[in-house]
């Protein structure tokens, strides 16, 4: 295994990502740990993080000494580069300006680490201070504009040091220099797989959990499917599934839900048939705000009412990724929206523990394990849907009626986008019911009927996205069919704006 040393770097868990996607196991522990504890658990190589601006600063993140002196390849990048310098006897100095960005780096090709990178390639930097004077013993073998010590290694030692970030994308050649730290220099082979995480995370919950009971709110997205199936596989019929269907699945998702997780998994699935509840609560209800507070905490009742009626559990699990670490501990971005997620429970609800399988992987290695351990591909590949459903793609009150219309209209587009090959390069895509209503004619009638808007985003991360370019014939080919063979639906838009400024759900 390779240890990630963590300075509280905010790329830490992206290094842990790259180690793995080169086949390698890592594990992530604070710079805290002992040195001891190091050298016992037998790493094959460890890497530093970055972490703050300076070495210098008081209550700076600094590890001991002899971490450098385990005989064990150390790689430390940005501040874990500077952090290397300054405990062996470098320089370390603070600049005026910060050197941020792509930048080119000057490489010493004939150094191993950089076996089959071009030189003078552009990396990725963000960093204040810098090496001005690399320790004794040290050759710098890699130069910037901004930096006289891009890089420097102590070959005899191993040790070796990036001052810019090769885990970042724009790094070009940042995952060769990896391969290289991993491959050549710490001698690992790259037999890691992802089915080693499933099966390792199983037997991780089997002895943590042991006879314990957890329950689970499962949504039928792909997270909190894969860690409720991890859970099973590990402790069986001791975990519930709650399923509450609130109504504003989209049209026969509530049912492909309760087969795949109660039929092919033989999991205990509570199925909680909660429409009625959830539409008479929102009544009269038009402000898409009030709509989330609304269904999101009718949700957190009914999960409570459930989970009272099984009586103790111990443990909750919830399929928390890393991208939600992050997004949570921002904590002061702007809120435009509320999000309800299956997470947000009630304090009053007493549990031992979370049971949070999935914490430290990105969403395509949630999906990678979601196919390891045989969950059936559409539910794998299914494109995000928000926990309040279509109560918020139906504008102004909900009423039967209307999300009937729409989970045909939504269903219709959905189908054609799947046979058209399209479902995995358009990230997202569904139907609005808008509030407008319009003049058409149908026949020789005059019609005075519902306007569906198509929403369609290709995206990498959802903060950003840009409207589908889904081609004319196909558009054609879906307003043809709703309007046909939907009733009270006359006119069809294709929504052809990017977010920002506008949202990707219309509420
Ligand atoms: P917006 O509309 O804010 O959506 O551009 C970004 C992504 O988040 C999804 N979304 C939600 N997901 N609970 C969720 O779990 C919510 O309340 C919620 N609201 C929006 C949205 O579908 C898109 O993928």
């Amino acid at each position: 295994a390779i240890l990630i040393l963590d300075f509280g770097g905010q790329y830490s868990q992206l290094i842990a990502r790259r180690v793995r996607d080169l086949n390698v196991y890592c594990e992530i522990k604070s710079y805290k740990t002992p040195a001891e504890q190091i050298r016992a658990a037998g790493y094959k190589g460890i890497i530093f993080t970055g972490g703050p601006n300076s070495v210098y600063a008081e209550n700076s993140p600094v590890c001991s000494k002899e971490v450098l002196e385990l005989g064990i390849p150390v790689l430390g990048i940005c501040y874990g580069a500077q952090l290397m310098s300054y405990l062996l006897g470098g320089t370390v100095s603070s600049s005026e300006v910060r050197e941020y960005g792509k930048t080119p780096v000057d490489f010493d090709l004939s150094k191993a680490l950089f076996h089959g990178v071009e030189s003078n390639s552009v990396c990725w930097m963000s960093h204040t201070d810098y090496i001005s004077a690399a320790p004794e013993n040290f050759q710098v073998i890699a130069t910037s504009g901004a930096c006289p010590v891009a890089a420097m290694a102590n070959e005899e030692k191993q040790l070796y040091a990036v001052q810019f970030h090769p885990e970042v994308e724009h790094t070009i050649h940042g995952n060769e220099i990896l391969r290289n730290f991993l491959y050549k220099i710490c001698g690992c082979v790259g037999d890691w797989k992802m089915s080693s995480f499933a099966a390792a995370t199983i037997q991780h919950i089997k002895e943590t959990v042991g006879d314990k009971k957890v329950i689970c709110a499962l949504s039928g997205g792909v997270d909190s499917s894969v860690a409720a199936l991890l859970v099973h596989k590990a402790i069986g019929k001791n975990l519930t599934c709650i399923f509450v269907d609130h109504g504003f699945l989209r049209k026969n998702e509530g049912d492909d839900v309760e087969n795949v997780f109660r039929k092919q998994f033989d999991m205990n699935l509570i199925r909680v048939n909660a429409q009625e509840r959830f539409l008479s609560k929102l009544e009269g209800v038009s402000e898409p705000e009030r709509k989330r507070k609304i269904i999101g905490e009718e949700f957190i009742r009914v999960f409570e009412e459930e989970s009272q009626k099984i009586g103790h559990v111990d443990y909750l699990c919830q399929g928390t990724i890393y991208p939600d670490v992050v997004e949570s501990g921002i904590g002061d971005a702007a809120v435009i929206k509320s999000h309800h997620n299956v997470g947000g429970l009630p304090e009053d609800v007493a549990f031992t523990g979370i049971v949070e399988p999935l914490r430290d992987l990105f969403k395509d290695e949630v999906r990678r394990v979601g196919l390891e351990i045989g969950i059936p591909g559409p539910l794998v590949w299914r494109q995000p849907f928000p926990g309040p459903g279509l109560a918020i793609r139906i504008m102004g009150e909900i009423t039967t009626e209307k999300l009937d219309i729409l989970k045909e209209a939504d269903a219709i587009f959905r189908e054609e986008i799947v046979s058209a090959g399209l479902d995995r390069s358009i990230n997202q895509y569904f139907a609005v019911l808008t509030g407008i209503k319009s003049v058409g004619v149908m026949g020789d009638g005059r019609t005075y009927d519902y306007t569906i808007a198509l929403r369609g985003v290709t995206t990498s991360d959802f903060m950003t996205a840009d409207w589908a370019r889904i081609p004319y014939d196909l558009l054609d080919k879906i307003s043809n069919r709703i309007v046909n063979e939907v009733k009270h639906v006359n006119r069809i838009v294709y929504d052809i704006t990017s977010k920002p400024p506008a949202t990707i759900e219309w509420e």
